[in-house]
């Protein structure tokens, strides 16, 4: 039984499998998962402004303005299913953001309860990207190698074909890997000096992370 919302902040450099993980966090203890990724690229395919305004940042690896991505997260934070709390995935991604989720959090008489920093090196993130390939129609996510669909070019859930994101590119995953340092990786700090930060091993079979994970949510009592 659900008895308080759980806000768990999932953090690490692109490609380290955040959404893989995100997704089976969720499941497993009830959360909403939000992806900051996924509602832009949703936004991109739908057309919308913030889409338009978005997807040349996002295809050249650099951070889309604080502002859209925030109103994206205000929607999404204050809708029925984040009552239970929320598994952040791509959130923050600034010091701004950062304070910013606090900010929203404690209007909700909620903070984070979590961080969980996935760690993988740079050499295993950009075989990760190349090879990853994402279905368009459902957002299910594939590896050519780690993790083929079953038919080798389609979506086993839906059929769908599946597809190389318009940001995996080398020039985009460099460019990605460089602001991830240079704006992203100081959360680290934020979070380690509140005593929330666990730093999880992000190498391995999904599964194995996946259990590693879990152990990092013990010390969060619901
Ligand atoms: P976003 O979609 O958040 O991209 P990202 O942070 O670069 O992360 P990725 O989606 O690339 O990787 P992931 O860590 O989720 O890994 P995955 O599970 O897919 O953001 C995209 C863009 O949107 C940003 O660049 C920015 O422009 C914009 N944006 C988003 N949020 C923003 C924000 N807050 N502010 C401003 N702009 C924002 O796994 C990767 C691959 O590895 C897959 O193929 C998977 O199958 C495979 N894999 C996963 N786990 C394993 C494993 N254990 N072993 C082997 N392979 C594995």
């Amino acid at each position: 039984m659900v008895t308080r919302a759980l806000d768990v902040v999932l953090l690490g450099p692109p490609g380290a499998g955040k959404g893989t993980q995100a997704r089976r966090l969720a499941e497993a203890f009830v959360l909403l998962h939000i992806s900051t990724g996924d509602l832009l690229r949703d936004e991109v395919a739908r057309g919308t402004a913030p889409g338009l305004e978005a997807k040349a940042f996002m295809n050249r690896g650099e951070l889309v303005p604080d502002e859209v991505v925030g109103r994206m997260l205000l929607r999404q934070l204050h809708s029925q299913q984040a009552s239970v709390g929320c598994v952040y995935d791509g959130y923050p991604r600034t010091t701004a953001q950062a304070h910013l989720l606090d900010g929203l959090l404690a209007e909700l008489n909620r903070r984070i309860d979590v961080a969980l920093f996935l760690d993988v090196p740079d050499e295993e993130l950009v075989t990760r990207m190349a090879g990853r390939r994402s279905c368009p129609a459902c957002g299910s996510v594939y590896h050519l190698t780690a993790h083929p669909p079953k038919d080798g070019a389609n979506c086993d859930g839906c059929g769908s074909g599946l597809v190389l994101r318009d940001d995996d590119h080398d020039g985009a995953i460099r460019e990605r890997l460089r602001v991830y340092k240079a704006a992203t990786a100081p959360l680290l700090d934020l979070y380690r000096g509140r005593g929330i930060l666990r730093e999880i091993a992000g190498t391995g079979t999904p599964d194995q992370v996946h259990g590693r994970l879990r152990d990092g949510m013990r010390s969060v009592k619901r």
